[in-house]
């Protein structure tokens, strides 16, 4: 979708709809929704006295006219001024642009919503008018040869129209910001949404490597051959079952050098559970396990983020990937792996793999003498029975980190929850035959999950971000269910990551 910003007044505005807003309980609306009022003769104004419309959020109402250039207004609700925030401008535009794209309309005019109000900088207004805009719309292109009517449907531009010049730079800017964020998390739904027969490690290195030169990050993808130089004996072990072989994939963004900051992702294109078996039905079907690699898309699409967006950081992404497959060479419950760190690990369980593949990459990361470490994964079912599908799990052997991720969060509207370390827990990961087992009881599961990884990280400050529930939304209401967060893979972790890098120091 293009989008453009103009200076005007959106009452003047020639399209095929504008979208104006009000708050809850307004009953004479002031500001660009006061005007379009007045020159519709009081007609907004005289809806909501008839008790018609009453501005609750996410409501909406339609209106067609003669008497202003565009023939339809789009009023929408931005619900009450007290729990007003950067989140409900993404929500009530989603819900806008939604209604008018299924309408059949091709383009709209809107102003931008709570600039202004509420203490919020028209900046931070005006790319969440954005993100909300094109996160709502988009599709997955899929694998249909013949798309339905209502797939065709499709919002080509939409306008931002302010009346004061002095805001339209910001808003030039911000229109460029936000896009660029949306886009790298179209990118991230993209990879989750694909099939499994479609992004195999291979497949996935070959299309980071693609992203790379596209937007001028350096990347390094390692074979099964350097790993085994490397003695990568935990992520190369989690490959043995399956045909197609691993990939540990390197993104780099040099900004302006020093210490940099490094993302890890989970990147199983495909977890069967291995030996350990995986039901077909029960509480995550089978066929969701596509999404195992949601941690390697956010990588792959924050580096592009980063890299498009020419931030000062130095950043590194780095996301093993491998297939979790049972066949005669998998590797087995009581095999005993030896990890790139030098630990040997009991693998306990072949379906606890992604701590193997992110044990060796994290190892791996800690060689660049990073300042900070996060890594991302849908790790364990245990995180979304503990916190559910719309929280994600953090957990983080450093303060500090785990506060601006939880600022970060707050402003992008992701919601994550800080699980304790607790050093206990640790003692159920003991083995008789290793250095350390892969797994501990079913009780805590999150947390012993992160405990593991944290035996990797040596005293780089390090998060841990549990995806497991929040990748993916089936649009239920326990699920993430949000208005520009359509059914299918989230994206999530891109915009949160992006923003902490963004305002790291
Ligand atoms: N990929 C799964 C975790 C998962 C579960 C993601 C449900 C999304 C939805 C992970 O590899 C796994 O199987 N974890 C096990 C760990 C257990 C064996 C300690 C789990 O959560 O059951
Ligand atoms: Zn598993
Ligand atoms: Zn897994």
């Amino acid at each position: 979708m293009e989008i453009d910003v103009v200076e005007g007044r959106i009452e003047e505005r020639k399209d095929e709809a504008i979208v104006v807003n009000l708050f809850e309980g307004v009953k004479k609306p002031g500001g660009a929704t006061g005007s379009v009022d007045k020159a519709l003769g009081n007609l907004i104004s005289e809806t909501i006295a008839m008790g018609d419309f009453k501005g609750k959020f996410k409501e909406v109402l339609l209106l067609r006219t003669h008497k202003i250039p565009s023939p339809r207004v789009l009023v929408v609700g931005l619900g009450e001024k007290t729990t007003f925030n950067l989140d409900r401008i993404r929500e009530v535009s989603g819900k806008a642009a939604k209604h008018l794209r299924d309408l059949g309309l091709k383009s709209f005019s809107t102003i931008i919503h709570g600039a202004g109000i509420a203490n919020i900088p028209v900046r931070e207004a005006a790319e969440a008018v954005v993100e909300g805009t094109l996160l709502a719309t988009y599709r997955f292109e899929g694998y249909k040869t013949d798309k339905g009517d209502d797939e065709k449907k499709k919002l080509d531009k939409m306008t931002i129209v302010e009346y004061d010049k002095k805001k339209i730079g910001v808003i030039q800017e911000a229109v460029r910001t936000a896009t660029i964020v949306a886009e790298s998390t179209f990118l991230a739904r993209d990879l989750v949404n694909k099939p499994s027969n479609d992004k195999t490690p291979e497949k996935l290195a070959k299309l980071a490597e693609k992203v790379a030169e596209d937007c001028g990050l350096s990347c390094t993808i390692l074979s099964e051959v350097d790993m085994e130089k490397l003695g990568m004996g935990a992520l190369l072990g989690v490959a043995k079952g399956s045909s197609s072989p691993p990939r540990l994939i390197v993104l780099e963004h040099k900004g302006e050098g020093g210490k940099p900051i490094i993302i890890v992702g989970k990147g199983i294109t495909f977890d069967s559970g291995g030996i350990n078996l995986k039901p077909s039905q029960g509480l995550f079907p089978l066929l969701r396990m596509k999404d195992d690699m949601g941690g390697a898309a956010t990588v792959i699409a924050t580096l592009q983020a980063v890299a498009k967006l020419k931030l000062r950081r130095r950043v590194i992404g780095i996301a093993p990937c491998a297939e979790n497959m049972p066949s005669g060479e998998a590797q087995k419950p009581g095999d005993v792996v030896r990890c790139y760190s030098g630990k040997t690990v009991e693998v306990a369980n072949t379906d606890a793999e992604g701590r193997l593949i992110l044990a060796d990459a994290i190892s791996y990361a800690t060689k660049y003498g990073p300042e900070a470490i996060i890594d991302v994964a849908t790790l364990t079912g245990a995180c979304v029975i503990a916190l559910g599908r719309k929280i994600s799990g953090l957990m983080s052997n450093d303060d500090r980190l785990a506060q601006k991720l939880e600022e970060s969060s707050k402003v992008v509207g992701e919601n994550i929850w800080r699980l304790p370390l607790l050093e206990e827990y640790g003692e159920q990961l003991k083995s008789d035959v290793a250095d350390i087992k892969n797994v501990g009881s079913r009780f805590g599961g999150a947390i012993t999950g992160a405990i593991f990884l944290k035996n990797f990280v040596g005293n780089t400050p390090w998060a841990h971000l549990d995806i497991a529930g929040t990748v993916w939304t089936d649009g239920e209401k326990d699920s993430l269910n949000k208005e520009y967060v359509p059914k299918g893979a989230t994206g999530v972790g891109v915009r949160l990551l992006t923003h902490l890098i963004r305002n790291w120091d």
